[in-house]
């Protein structure tokens, strides 16, 4: 299911989200001339970022939003020069064989339900040789905005809209992601948790945060209530965690991250 995004918004208040994506960019030393896939560019801020870094490369950006490609194609025009394009395509359709040198993802995997397919699309993306870096919500993460999420949807008021709701966001821990990546035919050399401190300024930047990109539970509710709904979770998750001396909020995040390479030959064959 594809989800909507106001990407405008998204590029406003996504300060935290760029800030953790810059930081696991740089764990990519890249040389200049490598050519990247960034699957979920979002509204390609990064995805530009990437491109600079690569002067003698090329960074293609995908994502499964229209608008947000929309956005980073005005934001980023492709053209003569350019060594970027934008491209709107599913994490789950990718059609690349031997493109790339390096895979990046920022905070998209948890979107996606299926992760095989998306694995095994990295793998046939990739050069020989080539490696993918990945960050993604991770195993616990965000459980507390869950529990004021989960609490809220008792009140009946809300629950009649969630009939048939499941929850939408897939958090894997590194154990069973390391068996995908390595079904794929990946080597997975490393996959780890990490545990991230996500700062809102106050309520009103926490409210800005759950409208943005906890679409899958606001879009349920009609939009004259939709104010009202994303205040209620503001308002229990404050009380449970209440700001802190600077008026700023606090949500405990932990994000599993993945670096995975593709050999540069065949397979060797098991000793047996
Ligand atoms: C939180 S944003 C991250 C954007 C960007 N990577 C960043 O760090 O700012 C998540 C993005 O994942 C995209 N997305 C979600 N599911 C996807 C899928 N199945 N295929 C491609 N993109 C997807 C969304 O459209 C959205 O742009």
């Amino acid at each position: 299911m594809a989800y909507e995004w106001n990407a405008e918004e998204y590029c406003e208040t996504s300060g935290q989200q760029k800030a953790w994506g810059r930081e696991l960019l740089g764990k990519l030393h890249l040389k200049g001339d490598e050519r990247v896939l960034d699957i979920g560019c979002g509204d390609g801020t990064l995805t530009s970022e990437t491109a600079a870094l690569v002067p003698d490369g090329f960074v293609v950006g995908i994502d499964s939003s229209s608008e947000m490609i929309r956005l980073a194609r005005e934001s980023y025009p492709p053209g003569e020069g350019q060594n970027v394009s934008w491209e709107v395509k599913d994490a789950g359709a990718l059609d690349y064989e031997e493109e790339f040198d390096v895979v990046f993802s920022n905070a998209v995997f948890h979107w996606v339900k299926e992760h095989q397919p998306v694995l095994d699309g990295i793998a046939l993306a990739l050069k020989p040789g080539g490696r993918a870096l990945l960050q993604m919500g991770g195993k616990g993460n965000a459980a507390g905005v869950s529990d004021s999420l989960l609490a809220v949807l008792t009140d009946p008021d809300w629950s009649k809209f969630y009939g048939d709701f499941s929850f939408p966001y897939r958090f894997h821990g590194p154990d069973e992601y390391r068996i995908m990546i390595e079904r794929a035919g990946l080597m997975c050399r490393r996959a780890e948790l990490i545990r991230k401190d996500m700062v809102q300024e106050g309520r009103e930047g926490f409210a800005a945060w759950i409208r943005t990109t906890w679409q899958p539970f606001t879009e349920r509710i009609p939009e004259e209530l939709r104010e009202r709904f994303i205040f209620e979770i503001t308002d229990r998750y404050i009380d449970g965690h209440p700001a802190d001396p600077r008026g700023r909020v606090h949500a405990e995040m932990v994000r599993l991250e993945v670096e995975a390479g593709k050999m540069t030959g065949p397979p060797k064959p098991l000793n047996r």
